[in-house]
């Protein structure tokens, strides 16, 4: 094993603006490599998960990969509720007492830019596992990985995201990493209310990456490689008038598989509560299960290069 200090190529996950292609394909295949590994290279270290919302997948497979490393695990769910936070404690102040406690932090927070705030306070390494409308970084990072696993590469595919662009991390932070691949193809599928932020789009156009807007998924799907559905984010919206708009005519059903080439996939970073049907779920496009379980091996990769002893190339 390589003692010698060497420079850590992430100090923190807060965005997706942070991997290049190069850190991108580190994840993919150190990813790969701890896929089914137990072993004690996180032995004594300790990871604390502070989630002011709901999780499920993200909070759990965090914990997961970090005892399969031989970590522990400390925590809070509803950090809300059961934290200082519900005293007024500010979460700069929250961050640096669990920085006290634990040699990195898993941050759910409900306002977009809380990681980053965190990060600037932070002593230890802050992963963001979800800011609000902002980002999750993580999750995109398992969505791309699952992507080179299934079809075999990123680069030249032609991928529709779909359903509440506009308030959904997961697609936000997706469609930055795959800007990051040559001959990337992207469409946004969903009513105007809930279409991507245009923060995004013109990211992509700066980095000359052609895409289409379009409310017509039937039309979108064709000539596709995967299709990324999205919850929409009932939470988020204040204007019910919004929310009734905001279902539009993306749902995935076993008549729109039928129009979906037989090489491509259905992705949904999960929950999902009507806009895939079950009915779909027999079919052997459909990845969101595959996809959900790689959640594991992508946060082995990242525990391991914010807290091991090296990042093995
Ligand atoms: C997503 C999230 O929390 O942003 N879920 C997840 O982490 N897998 C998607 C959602 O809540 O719809």
């Amino acid at each position: 094993m390589v003692t010698t200090a060497q420079p850590r190529l992430l100090d923190h996950v807060v965005s997706a603006h942070q991997f290049d292609r190069d850190l991108l394909e580190h994840v993919v295949a150190r990813a790969s490599a701890l896929d089914g590994v137990r072993d004690r290279r996180l032995d004594g270290r300790i990871m604390a998960t502070l989630f002011y919302e709901p999780s499920t997948r993200t909070r759990l497979s965090f914990e997961s990969a970090m005892v399969r490393l031989g970590g522990s695990v400390i925590g809070t769910e509803a950090a809300r509720e059961f934290s200082s936070a519900i005293k007024g404690e500010t979460l700069e102040d929250t961050i640096r007492m669990v920085e006290a406690y634990a040699d990195v932090i898993v941050l759910r927070h409900d306002e977009a830019g809380a990681a980053g705030r965190a990060a600037v306070v932070a002593r230890v390494p802050i992963v963001n596992a979800g800011d609000g409308p902002g980002e999750h970084p993580t999750q995109a990072l398992l969505d791309l990985f699952t992507i080179h696993r299934e079809l075999g590469r990123v680069d030249g595919l032609h991928v529709v995201l779909c359903g509440d662009l506009r308030h959904g991390r997961t697609a936000r932070s997706l469609a930055l990493l795959l800007t990051r691949y040559e001959g990337v193809r992207m469409s946004f599928v969903a009513p105007a209310v809930v279409q991507m932020e245009p923060d995004i789009l013109s990211l992509l156009e700066t980095r000359r990456v052609p895409y289409t807007v379009t409310d017509n998924l039937r039309g979108a799907v064709t000539d596709c490689d995967v299709v990324y559905q999205t919850r929409i984010q009932k939470e988020r919206f204040t204007d019910p008038g919004e929310f009734g708009r905001a279902r539009g005519d993306t749902r995935i059903d076993a008549r729109l598989m039928e129009r979906l080439p037989q090489r491509a996939i259905v992705m949904h970073p999960l929950p999902r509560v009507d806009e895939i049907d079950p009915e779909v779920d027999a079919d052997p496009r459909a990845a969101y299960f595959r996809q959900a379980r790689n959640g594991v091996a992508v946060r082995m990769a990242l525990l391991e290069m914010l807290l091991g002893e090296t990042s093995p190339a």
